[in-house]
């Protein structure tokens, strides 16, 4: 099948967090399938050495959009990225939702309605480029969720098959939501902008569009399926979820083992594998110098790498530092996020500085060096769709401290399975308590050295590829299209 993939992000190019891992490994693995993927995405600024000089599609401005190009870039894994290339909306630095000065930019709305209009005019009937018609829209997060939408009025408008469209939770709190007034510009007719349309509490909410409008709604873990169809995560759109239940799926996450493999990290001062861990004791006493704690085998080693946000638990975390402290554990940080708790972390390790170290920023390769170096990760997120640290951390030997949520629930087995199969410590609430009481059962599993080596190795032992996720996007896929005749790869 030809599926078009529309995103936001797309690792190692760009990647704010799991999206783009997701958006970076998934069409590759699709394309081991046999599919051929292509990929939309804006031509950020850091595209530019890609950019082709001869344009697929001219895009000239029409129906309110400005004019654009799309450049096709062959990336590893048999991928097409499809590069949109309009300055005006996409060439002012920054990140893919924030500008130079690290503020929300002020244009998001036309920015991603273009993107989200283009994606379905791609995969539509009168198509800019007849050349590649894609069978599959799939759209990953609200800033392509008006795209099933547009697609779905073109297939009302002109009576003509359109390809059929997957919208991708990745995180539900994240929606969308604009003025209702931007309704023009973005060309939602008048007779959906209501509680039937695209409406949200009186604003627009590109999210709710994608969900209403498409053909099949996908999330990233069978748990977390089930939790947004719930009043208590379902985040003010259970309701749109509840009543489009038997379009909704639950399909976990894969990690991308080309890039996170302990084996073959190059970004790592030694490899090693399960059936050899010596490397795994070098990381860990290079992550303390390198973040100025101790340097001690004995000392159990926390970590946390991800968004400094209350998502994350990151306040338990903060009100759980005097126990580290008190027990002589140490914790490395690598985050950004909500300044309070980036003040919090920080005065904590001004104040124990052998114990506590945190790194305010994006590394990429720091990343990976914590989950090598370190003993255990910390995940106590009060809702985690599908988490992708936890799974990295049990390939590297890493016991991930979890709370049952969402993916997490999905891909941690807890302590008291036994050590024939446990890979972790699962917290049953998101609670400073039972934080504690999971932080004493890690460190007692710790100080069992027979314990600790079978949570490591059957952690590193688990089978978190891309595959069997492929596979049932696959098989949803097919289900959405039972008429395309599908060759055998
Ligand atoms: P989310 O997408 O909600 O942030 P995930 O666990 O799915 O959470 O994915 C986060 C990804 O982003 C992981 O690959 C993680 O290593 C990475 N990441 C998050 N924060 C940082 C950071 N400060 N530096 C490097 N990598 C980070
Ligand atoms: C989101 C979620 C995270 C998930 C990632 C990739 O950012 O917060 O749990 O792993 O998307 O799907």
């Amino acid at each position: 099948m030809k599926i078009l993939f529309a995103t936001p992000e797309f690792a190692p190019w760009i990647k704010t967090g799991g999206l783009g891992d997701v958006s970076g490994a998934l069409p590759a693995a699709l394309s081991a399938l046999g599919h051929d993927v292509h990929v939309l995405i804006p031509a950020y600024d850091r595209f530019a050495t890609l950019i082709d000089r001869r344009a697929v599609v001219d895009l000239p401005a029409a129906d309110g959009w400005p004019a654009a190009r799309i450049t096709a870039a062959q990336q590893p894994g048999g991928v097409t990225l499809l590069l949109l290339e309009c300055p005006e909306l996409y060439g002012h630095g920054g990140g893919p939702y924030i500008d130079g000065g690290g503020q929300d930019h002020p244009h998001n709305a036309r920015r991603f309605g273009f993107l989200a209009w283009v994606a379905a005019r791609l995969a539509g009937p009168q198509s800019p480029w007849m050349a590649w018609q894609p069978d599959i829209l799939h759209c990953h997060d609200w800033t392509v969720g008006l795209a099933p939408f547009y697609l779905w009025l073109a297939g009302q408008r002109t009576g003509q098959p359109v390809a059929a469209s997957v919208m991708t939770v990745h995180n539900l709190a994240f929606q969308g939501v604009f003025p209702m007034a931007d309704a023009d510009m973005l060309r939602v007719p008048a007779q959906f902008r209501d509680i039937e349309g695209v409406e949200y509490w009186g604003q627009l909410s590109m999210l709710k569009a994608g969900l209403s409008f498409c053909d099949a709604i996908t999330t990233v873990s069978p748990t977390y399926a089930r939790e947004i169809s719930t009043e208590a995560l379902g985040m003010g759109l259970h309701g749109v979820l509840q009543a489009r239940a038997s379009h909704l799926h639950g399909i976990l996450n894969g990690v991308d083992t080309a890039i996170w493999n302990p084996a073959t990290d190059t970004l790592l001062p030694q490899n090693y594998s399960a059936a050899s861990m010596g490397g795994k004791a070098v990381c860990k006493a290079a992550l303390q110098r390198e973040f100025g704690l101790t340097e001690r085998a004995d000392v159990l080693l926390l970590s946390l790498v991800g968004r400094l946000t209350p998502q994350k638990g990151i306040d338990l975390v903060v009100e759980a530092l005097p126990w580290i402290v008190d027990q002589g554990a140490q914790l490395v940080v690598l985050g950004e996020g909500d300044r309070i708790l980036q003040q919090a972390l920080t005065a904590a390790a001004a104040a124990h500085p052998q114990q506590v170290s945190i790194n305010i920023g994006f590394s990429e390769s720091q990343a990976h060096r914590i989950e090598a170096g370190a003993d255990a990760f910390l995940m106590p997120s009060r809702f985690e769709p599908c988490g992708l640290n936890q799974m990295y951390s049990q390939l590297y030997g890493t016991v991930p401290l979890v709370h049952a949520t969402g993916g997490l629930a999905d891909s941690v087995i807890d302590l008291s399975a036994g050590i024939d199969s446990a890979t972790g410590v699962v917290m049953p609430q998101a609670t400073t308590a039972a934080l504690l009481m999971g932080l004493e059962r890690l460190r007692s599993a710790f100080a069992e050295r027979v314990v600790w080596q079978a949570l490591q190795h059957n952690g590193m032992r688990s089978s978190f590829g891309w595959q069997d996720s492929a596979r049932a996007y696959d098989a949803l896929y097919r289900n959405l299209r039972p008429a395309v005749p599908v060759e055998k790869a």
